[in-house]
């Protein structure tokens, strides 16, 4: 598996038995790599079975038992095919297009599933799949992004009715099979997005239709928490703005536009 991921990424796989947190993990080996001079390597992947400190949107715990899931990340250094780095502005996407993976690749194992925004991956109404990226900064390179994944894959008894795992869903519990399915799927939309990451701000754009296509949450009325002694806002989702914000059509008719790191809890 390990050699299979280098050849299909073209960068170094670290496979770890256990870890804190692959995106912690992986931050710190490319911060590491560059304090030393060099370069670290875009589409590095950090995996592990066993994450014992998994981190989740705004800064909340991600927890699984110890075998039962998934977790990798991977570094991004996104660049258009001149090498040119690619403007942080159309970063936040990274997220979406790797929930949007993870969706095709379940699919291809038989589990249907879709992206529940900002960062979750859905089946019917239950967690699968939690997404997170963060931005790593350096003294000397252009900033670079941190994307990972955890799947729930082999639980089959989760304490909350609000989850459900890969196995319970009748999808295969092969970690490995998951891992190169998320990994193959991932890389067309990364090239996609770096030759051309206006596709995802033009209503024609071929990113931006495959995430509006797999994003469930479209068409659906949902109630945004929102930080403090905020209202609650509640309305129909009804697309998503050039930054990838959700826009929300309230009862009144108004438009909100709801940037991820604004909303507590997105609910049906
Ligand atoms: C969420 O539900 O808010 C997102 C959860 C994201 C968890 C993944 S698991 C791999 C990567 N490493 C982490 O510490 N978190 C992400």
């Amino acid at each position: 598996l390990h050699r299979d991921l280098e050849q299909i990424l073209g960068a170094p796989v670290v496979m770890l038995s256990e870890v804190g947190s692959t995106n912690q993990e992986l931050a710190d080996r490319a911060r590491d790599a560059a304090l030393h001079g060099q370069t670290p390597e875009d589409l590095t992947l950090v995996a592990t079975d066993f994450q014992s400190q998994g981190r989740g949107r705004l800064d909340r715990t991600w927890v699984v038992e110890p075998g039962e899931a998934l977790t990798f990340s991977l570094l991004l250094r996104p660049a258009a095919p001149s090498g040119q780095p690619l403007p942080t502005q159309s970063f936040g996407w990274l997220t979406m297009l790797l929930s949007c993976a993870v969706v095709q690749a379940l699919a291809d194992h038989g589990v249907q599933a879709q992206v529940k925004w900002p960062n979750d991956v859905l089946v019917g109404d239950r967690k699968m799949v939690g997404v997170l990226a963060s931005l790593v900064t350096f003294d000397h390179l252009p900033p670079a992004v941190v994307v990972g994944a955890g799947i729930n894959v082999s639980s089959t008894h989760l304490p909350v009715d609000t989850a459900t795992s890969v196995v319970l869903e009748g999808g295969t519990g092969d970690r490995a099979l998951l891992l190169r399915a998320m990994v193959s799927r991932f890389l067309p939309i990364y090239r996609s997005y770096c030759a051309d990451p206006t596709q995802l701000t033009r209503p024609d754009g071929t990113l931006r239709a495959l995430v509006e296509g797999l994003l469930g949450t479209l068409g659906r009325r949902v109630r945004a928490e929102l930080p403090g002694d905020q209202t609650p806002l509640e309305g129909q989702a009804v697309g998503l703005d050039d930054h990838g914000a959700l826009i929300i059509r309230d009862d009144d008719g108004a438009h909100h536009h709801l940037n991820a790191g604004d909303v507590i809890h997105l609910r049906p």
